[in-house]
């Protein structure tokens, strides 16, 4: 929703269009074929069109050749999926970076990327050896990550962290006062549990850098030994 509001501001003052009429636009955002069924809600409920991207057959990631010509005037976003729930691979957001870079550049657009690291959110940060990834890249704009899978919470804990305030989340942010002091509500239904977030917490305090680290690399050990026994066909 930032990256749509965000988009539609620029699309009005770059077009000389009123509030209203850039009502009628109807948006896009670039994403590959894997996505999860979180980003269908998107589109069917928030007036948003795909613009799908077939990922490479050989590597399952989103094809980069093809994001330039994906995005045009019309486009809020590219997404890069870390990892996918099919296999777990990484969009190489770093590449992805690149290209909107080189477009934004050479069209004149302001397209930013969000990662949707809802499963490789609490896996990406302990994992030696990966290029760049979040805000380090200039054009990443948005990050999302579960709590409820590799961060260990309960479910239904989630995080949206964006890179600044400034023409992205206070779009989307709506200020109150009556809960005991100025507050912002960024979700969709106002009133939510909070027990996630205590658990979470526990986690980050009870484990640490440390302990997601370990907890990271015991996982990929198990992984690693899953793929070499799936290739020798023993499972
Ligand atoms: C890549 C990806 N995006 C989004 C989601 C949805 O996240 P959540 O379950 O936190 O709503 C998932 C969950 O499986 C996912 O794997």
């Amino acid at each position: 929703m930032a990256l749509k509001f965000r988009w539609r501001k620029w699309y009005a003052k770059s077009n000389n269009l009123s509030e209203q009429r850039v009502f009628g636009e109807r948006p896009n955002i670039v994403i590959s074929t894997c996505f999860q069924a979180a980003w269908e809600k998107l589109i069917k409920y928030m007036d948003i069109d795909a613009k799908f991207i077939q990922p490479s057959y050989k590597d399952f990631k989103i094809n980069t050749d093809e994001i330039s010509s994906a995005i045009d005037d019309h486009t809020i976003g590219v997404v890069a999926i870390m990892g996918n729930h099919y296999g777990g691979q990484y969009d190489p957001v770093w590449e992805i970076n690149d290209i909107v870079e080189k477009v934004n550049k050479d069209r004149g657009f302001q397209v930013g990327i969000h990662i949707d690291a809802a499963s490789g959110g609490f896996i990406a940060p302990f994992q030696e050896d990966l290029p760049d990834w979040d805000f380090r890249l200039k054009n990443v704009l948005s990050i999302s990550a579960s709590g409820h899978k590799f961060g260990e919470s309960c479910i239904g804990t989630g995080w949206v962290v964006w890179r600044q305030r400034e023409n992205l989340s206070d779009h989307v942010a709506i200020s109150v006062s009556y809960l005991g002091g100025m507050g912002e509500s960024y979700n969709l239904n106002f009133s939510r549990p909070a027990s996630g977030i205590y658990v979470q917490y526990y986690k980050f305090l009870r484990y640490g850098i440390s302990g997601y680290q370990k907890i990271c690399e015991h996982m990929m050990i198990h992984a690693q030994k899953i793929r070499e026994r799936l290739r020798k066909n023993e499972i």
